[in-house]
């Protein structure tokens, strides 16, 4: 009461025309305070009565009419929803979508703009809508206006934007002022200790958000341009902007519980059959390319061939894996591939790779091909064989496809995450929709929860992940995957492709290796969600480790809940996931370069029930750099509720634990 007495007091001396409306979080933790003065509309967020973002501007620049200043305002409408809806897969069965919403219209000149928010408990959402009137119907944005304003000393988890690899560099933690360009989700670590997520929901007909050091503590919206211009968006009205998010927690573990992104995307077509969106596991004819072993052009080492598919095939269906990706199957891979996309033909094997052959042998072991388009970035060419590409797959009865876009610019001239790659990849997503193919896509534009919308589109890569620890000169840190759940997998599901059981690859890269050891591997499958998950190795490193084989078996890839456990965001990360068809938990603990003792608490599990727990923890005297394959298996029972847990990880390590309900 007192505060708000003070805010109404500032904002009349400063000025009379000032007018703050307030909307409030259901749970009341979380209110957004938006501000009309001076004819601009600016905002302000408050969390149990401490500032995580300080006034900040709002607004659009378009190269028809300046929408940030002279706005009159209209009117204001609220309302407030609190539905629960059922995932078709994913980290959360059923979803509460719960918020408290205020659209507020603007007007200038004629032209209209409306700002909407919303207010849920783990967080704050606003967008750009843009109505079908009639001094607008084509236009471009300049420029978002948008900013975030935090405090000089807040420090921010952060990959640089607008840089040739995409989206995939390691993280950096720097203050605010430090960053120059970063991509979302960017994670930010308050000093008045709040952990603050900024990102975006459903990005569609739009470009993506970088966010800009403004100065003075300030980062403000970057929107990915077109080719050689100043034109960010190209917009024809009605049009909404995609969600900017602002998701706020105490606690750091609690941003993994966070479902403020998929609440804001469209609920799926409720006419669709969304049967054959099933998640799973796959091996491929991949890690042998990046270690050298095999090539994807044809020759001597040539790893798509008949022969070695089958071999690949029947080590799945041996072990239940539901996939096997194979690289290289299509004519396009001799010669200079990265720099010629357009040579790709996809729906033409190489005469090695036999598919009618391999489909028949597929199905009759129960396993699925998964296809594989890399585009080399060339859209023109990808796009004119679509509809072949897909009725291929279909034909073939191949369910899954990986494709890729490697590259520095789409077509050697766009942005990935411009809007032309926002329009190719919706495309591509919805074809794949249309053609029932569920895609795992690499060097993706940005997720941003139109897998709710699209549950075909099962993961995809947008992360330094894996193959980097091949060839990456150097490869990941320890600590990388400390980070990615809290920054990375904020966005949508991470093809990380976990799974190494030789980290050390000796024969093939004496100079490259995995900076994990085999426990922290196996827990990766809980850390980082898939639900296509990859087991990246040889099929022989697998049957090296029947210990780690028993749980990369029965882990699952689609869940019912997830708890974010203990958790310092670059040191170590505790995740607990309960399995979508069983009463059994799963829980992942990886840490940074440093061994540690973690204790949990078992209140995740069903009070006074017992349950029997496997362990696959790093052996004493396990490190990632001296001793990482030592591996010990226990059991022990244990009852939900209980207070304390102790994980042992070894420096660079991890443990895996199941809890079998009994
Ligand atoms: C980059 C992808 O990330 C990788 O998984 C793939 O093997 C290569 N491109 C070739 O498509
Ligand atoms: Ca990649």
């Amino acid at each position: 009461m007192l505060q708000s007495s003070i805010l109404v007091l500032c904002l009349l001396t400063t000025s009379v025309f000032a007018k703050t409306f307030s909307l409030i979080s259901p749970d009341n933790s979380t209110k957004v305070l938006v501000t009309y003065q001076d004819e601009a509309l600016s905002y302000k967020i408050i969390k149990l009565g401490s500032t995580v973002i300080r006034n900040s501007k709002l607004g659009n620049v378009l190269n028809q009419v300046d929408l940030s200043k002279g706005l009159k305002l209209l009117s204001i409408e609220r309302s407030s929803k609190d539905e629960s809806w059922n995932t078709v897969w994913g980290e959360f069965k059923t979803i509460r979508d719960q918020h408290n919403r205020m659209l507020i219209k603007l007007a200038k000149d004629g032209y209209l703009v409306n700002v909407e928010f919303k207010a849920f408990n783990d967080g704050i959402a606003f967008r750009y809508d843009f109505p079908a009137q009639n001094k607008l119907k084509k236009f471009e944005i300049i420029n978002e206006v948008s900013e975030f304003k935090f405090n000089k000393n807040d420090e921010v988890w952060w990959t640089p934007a607008f840089k040739d690899n995409r989206y995939e560099y390691l993280y950096n933690k720097n203050k605010v002022t430090e960053v120059d360009a970063i991509h979302t989700p960017a994670t930010i670590e308050k000093v008045n200790g709040y952990t603050v997520a900024i990102h975006e929901a459903r990005l569609l007909d739009y470009t993506s958000m970088a966010l800009k050091n403004w100065g003075n503590g300030t980062l403000k919206a970057d929107l990915y341009p077109w080719a050689n211009s100043n034109i960010r968006v190209k917009g024809q009205t009605p049009l909404v902007s995609p969600w900017r998010t602002i998701q706020i927690v105490t606690n750091p573990a609690k941003l993994v519980e966070s479902t403020m992104i998929l609440n804001l995307n469209d609920p799926v077509d409720p006419n669709l059959d969304t049967s054959f969106a099933k998640t799973g596991k796959y091996i491929g004819i991949w890690w042998g390319m990046h270690l050298g072993l095999y090539t994807w052009g044809s020759g001597d080492k040539h790893g798509a061939t008949t022969e070695n598919t089958k071999m690949y095939i029947d080590f799945a269906a041996k072990h239940g894996i539901d996939g096997v990706l194979v690289e290289g199957w299509n004519i396009g891979w001799d010669g200079n591939w990265y720099e010629n996309g357009d040579l790709f033909i996809f729906d033409q094997p190489y005469d090695t790779y036999d598919i009618n052959y391999l489909a028949k042998y597929a199905e009759s072991k129960g396993v699925t091909i998964v296809g594989h388009h890399e585009t080399s970035a060339s859209i023109k060419n990808y796009e004119a064989q679509l509809d072949r590409a897909y009725a291929f797959l279909n034909k073939h009865n191949i369910k899954a496809v990986k494709t890729g876009y490697v590259g520095t610019r789409l077509n050697k001239k766009e942005w990935h995450h411009g809007q032309f790659g926002v329009a190719h990849y919706t495309k591509a997503m919805k074809k794949g929709l249309e053609s029932e193919v569920l895609m795992v896509v690499h060097e993706p534009i940005k997720q941003t929860g139109l897998r709710r919308t699209y549950p075909n589109l099962v993961s995809s890569e947008g992360v330094r992940g894996q193959e980097y620890n091949a060839w990456g000169a150097p490869g990941n840190t320890p600590e990388h995957t400390t980070i990615v759940p809290f920054t990375r997998s904020l966005a949508g599901p991470v093809d990380f492709t976990p799974g190494a059981m030789d980290t050390k690859f000796d024969n093939w890269r004496p100079n490259d290796r995995v900076p994990t050891t085999i426990a922290k591997q196996l827990a990766l499958y809980v850390v980082i969600y898939s639900p296509w998950q990859m087991l990246c190795d040889l099929p022989e490193n697998y049957e090296a480790r029947p210990d780690a084989m028993e749980f990369l078996v029965n882990v699952p890839t689609d869940w019912d809940k997830t708890v974010g456990l203990n958790s310092k965001i670059g040191d170590y990360t505790t995740i607990a996931r309960k399995d979508r068809n069983s009463d059994n938990w799963y829980v992942g603990s990886i840490t940074d370069e440093n061994g540690r003792v973690i204790t949990i608490d078992l209140s995740f599990l069903d009070k006074g029930r017992k349950y029997k727990v496997k362990g696959y923890q790093d052996a004493r005297g396990a490190s990632w750099n001296l001793n990482p394959h030592a591996m010990e298996v226990y059991e022990t029972e244990v009852i939900g509720g209980d207070s304390a847990f102790d994980l042992f990880l070894a420096p660079g390590g991890g443990v895996a634990l199941e809890f079998i309900a009994l």
